[in-house]
């Protein structure tokens, strides 16, 4: 407990000071939240707020289509954070005045050949184990769902539960938001150092000067080792994994397609303004982050081999994104074993699904020292287990 959780009447110099290392959408959303509960926050982003992995994202709220096998710890927390959703994006939307556009179509997941339509019932039926809801759609079905697809399909998977919000405006909420509940965002400044006094992070070096803090939240997604000054017991096993990826324009009057579709080889998520965004590829390249004619074929053959329509379509931007991927794919969040440090990144492929809980999670535990049940699996703690 670090005292005054909502902050009202208390001089500024005793509400607890948070410093915050990253301004994607885990690093602004922690900050909006511990802002709005008294607390004076100042986030640190080394370049500008939201433009690394958040503005990379699809913005995918596909917690049932996304779940894999090996994942299945990651399940819950993925399904908590959807529910979540609705209430977080409605208030982001009133602290902030602008909109995110969070919608609820659900997902489509379709077979074009053979193979993939014996690979989609295989993961229907470790869907139905896990107690999903999916229903299987005949090539029919789909077709009439989302009429442009080739026809032909195999079959497809339908999660109703699913949906997809703008990730680059709620970006652009959060800093408002952020701003607007007290919180101060310091752009292209890098921290150039975690200060540790006796075990305990006490703040953070930038440019030169000591902004002093009760507490440090590290929310810098793939660059989240490279923060110098944290000792290697408390660094969290994250590391970039590259994403390509780029955007299509339809007609907006005449979309393509209605709702987010996943290929066997690609995704596709069609924007309210016309833009269909088609991702990603999954690419262990350390820090590089160029396009490569082998990645933008992949998504144009992707896309084209399940939507032919495309084929005139202009290409509107192309683009990569570094996801900040853990050990296990699943985030690291909470303590570590340095006093005062906490932990909020490893987001892998679910930074913008997760960002209710994580912030919901990070910023009770800044202020009460107790981590939500819900986040308790996610503790740096378990790779430790795992090593011993
Ligand atoms: N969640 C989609 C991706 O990581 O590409």
């Amino acid at each position: 407990m670090i005292g005054h959780p909502d902050g009202r009447g208390v001089a500024a110099s005793e509400r607890p000071a948070i410093a915050v290392i990253g301004g994607g959408i885990i690093g602004l959303a922690i900050g909006w939240r511990l802002a709005a509960a008294g607390c004076r926050v100042d986030v640190f982003d080394a370049g500008r707020a939201g433009q690394g992995a958040t503005r990379a994202a699809a913005g995918m709220l596909a917690a049932d289509a996304e779940a894999e096998p090996g994942e299945q710890a990651l399940l819950p927390l993925n399904r908590l954070s959807r529910s979540l959703w609705p209430a977080f994006a409605a208030e982001l939307e009133a602290a902030s005045g602008l909109t995110v556009d969070l919608r609820w179509d659900g997902t489509v997941q379709i077979a074009l050949s053979a193979d993939d339509t014996a690979r989609l019932r295989h993961h229907h039926a470790f869907a139905r184990s896990l107690g999903l809801e999916q229903h299987w759609l005949t090539g029919a079905e789909a077709l009439r769902r989302e009429p442009h697809l080739r026809p032909g399909l195999g079959g497809a998977l339908f999660s109703p539960g699913d949906g997809q919000v703008d990730n680059r405006k709620v970006a652009a909420a959060l800093v408002v938001a952020l701003r607007r509940a007290g919180g101060r965002l310091h752009e292209d400044r890098a921290v150039e150092e975690v200060v540790v006094e006796r075990g305990r992070a006490t703040g953070v070096r930038v440019a030169g000067t000591l902004h002093r803090a009760d507490r440090v939240v590290l929310a810098a997604g793939a660059w989240s080792r490279r923060i110098p000054g944290i000792p290697p017991e408390a660094l969290p096993p994250v590391r970039p994994v590259k994403g390509q990826m780029l955007a299509l324009r339809m007609d907006p009057a005449a979309p393509l397609l209605r709702g987010v579709v996943w290929t066997p080889t690609a995704y596709l998520v069609p924007r309210a303004d016309g833009r269909l965004i088609v991702g990603a590829t999954v690419e262990e390249r350390g820090f590089d982050d160029r396009l490569t004619a082998g990645g933008v074929y992949a998504l144009l053959d992707g896309v084209w081999r399940a939507l032919p329509g495309v084929e005139d379509l202009p290409i509107d931007e192309m683009w990569t994104g570094l996801r900040p991927g853990s050990r296990d794919d699943a985030p690291v969040l909470g303590p570590c074993p340095v006093d005062g440090l906490v932990l909020a990144t490893g987001h892998h492929r679910n930074g913008i699904l997760l960002a209710p809980v994580t912030a919901d999670a990070v910023a009770g535990f800044v202020l009460t020292g107790d981590l939500d049940a819900a986040a308790r699996p996610f503790t740096l703690d378990r790779f430790r287990e795992c090593a011993a």
